[in-house]
C-alpha cells in the first residue's frame, strides 16, 4: 500500500516547509501543487487568455513535467519567478477555471500514483487524491501567515511591503475559498492543525506520529 499524505490549507500556513521537510525525514517524494498552479497561471496570463476555449488552446500545447523534484514546461525548467505576489494572484485567478483545474489534478493524480509521497495544496485531501492515506489541514492566522511570507520574500530578495503581502494573503483566502470549482475546505476526515500555536518541529513531529502509525513508512533521517 503506498503513503500518500496529503497537506492542504490557506497560503503561508507553512504547508511547504512542513511538507518538504517530512518528504525529506521520509525519504519520500514531495510535490508542490501550489506551483503547477502558478507555473500556469503566469504562462496563460502572458498569453493573454481570458475565456475557455482560448485557455483550451494554450494548455494543449503544453507540456508540464516533473522530473527529479523540478518542474518544465515546454522542456524549460521553472524557477523562481512564480514566487512572486504577482505570480499567486495569477495562480488564484486561473485556478477558478474548470479547465485548468482538470488539466492539473489529472497530472497530479499521475504523479502521485501507488507512490509514498507529500502533496501540497488546497484540493488535495478533497479532490486530488480523496483516499490519501493520510490527510492534514494546516491553518494560521492571516497576519501570522502574511509576517511569515514577507520575511521570506525578503531573504529571497523580492521587493514587496508587509501590506501588500497581508492584502494578496486576504485577495487569495477569498478566491480561494469562495470559487465554485474545488475551493479550499477542510476534508472531513483531515486532522487539523493550527500553525500559529506550535513550532515547525512541533507540526512536523504531530504528523510523523500518524504518518508512522498508518503507513509502513520508517523514519531516514530524525
Ligand atoms: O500554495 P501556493 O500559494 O503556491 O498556491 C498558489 C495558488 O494556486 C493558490 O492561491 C490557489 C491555487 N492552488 C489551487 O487552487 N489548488 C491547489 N491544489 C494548489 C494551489
Amino acid at each position: 500500500m503506498p503513503c500518500r499524505i496529503a497537506i492542504d490549507g490557506p497560503a503561508g500556513s507553512g504547508k511547504t516547509t512542513v511538507a518538504k521537510i517530512l518528504a525529506d525525514k521520509l525519504g519520500i517524494y514531495y510535490l508542490d501543487t501550489g506551483a503547477m498552479y502558478r507555473i500556469i497561471g503566469l504562462y496563460l496570463d502572458k498569453k493573454g487568455v481570458e475565456n475557455d476555449s482560448d485557455i483550451e488552446r494554450e494548455l494543449s500545447t503544453i507540456k508540464l513535467e516533473f522530473i527529479n523534484g523540478d518542474f518544465y514546461i515546454n522542456g524549460k525548467r521553472v524557477g523562481d519567478e512564480i514566487r512572486t505576489p504577482y505570480a499567486g494572484i495569477c495562480a488564484s485567478k486561473y485556478a477558478k477555471k474548470a479547465i485548468v483545474r482538470e488539466f492539473l489534478t489529472r497530472i497530479q493524480q499521475k504523479i502521485s500514483k501507488n507512490e509514498n509521497i507529500v502533496v501540497e495544496g488546497r484540493d488535495i485531501g478533497t479532490v486530488v487524491i480523496p483516499d490519501a492515506e493520510v490527510k492534514i489541514f494546516l491553518v494560521a492566522s492571516a497576519e501570522e501567515r502574511a509576517k511569515r511570507r514577507y520575511k521570506e520574500l525578503l531573504e529571497k530578495g523580492v521587493k514587496v511591503s508587509y501590506e501588500e503581502v497581508l492584502n494578496e494573503i486576504i485577495l487569495r483566502d477569498k478566491q480561494d475559498t469562495e470559487r465554485e470549482i474545488a475551493p479550499l475546505r477542510q476534508p472531513d476526515d483531515a486532522i487539523l492543525i493550527d500553525s500559529t500555536k506550535y513550532t515547525i518541529e512541533e507540526v512536523i513531529n504531530k504528523i510523523l506520529e500518524v504518518v508512522l502509525e498508518k503507513c509502513k513508512l520508517k523514519l531516514q533521517k530524525e
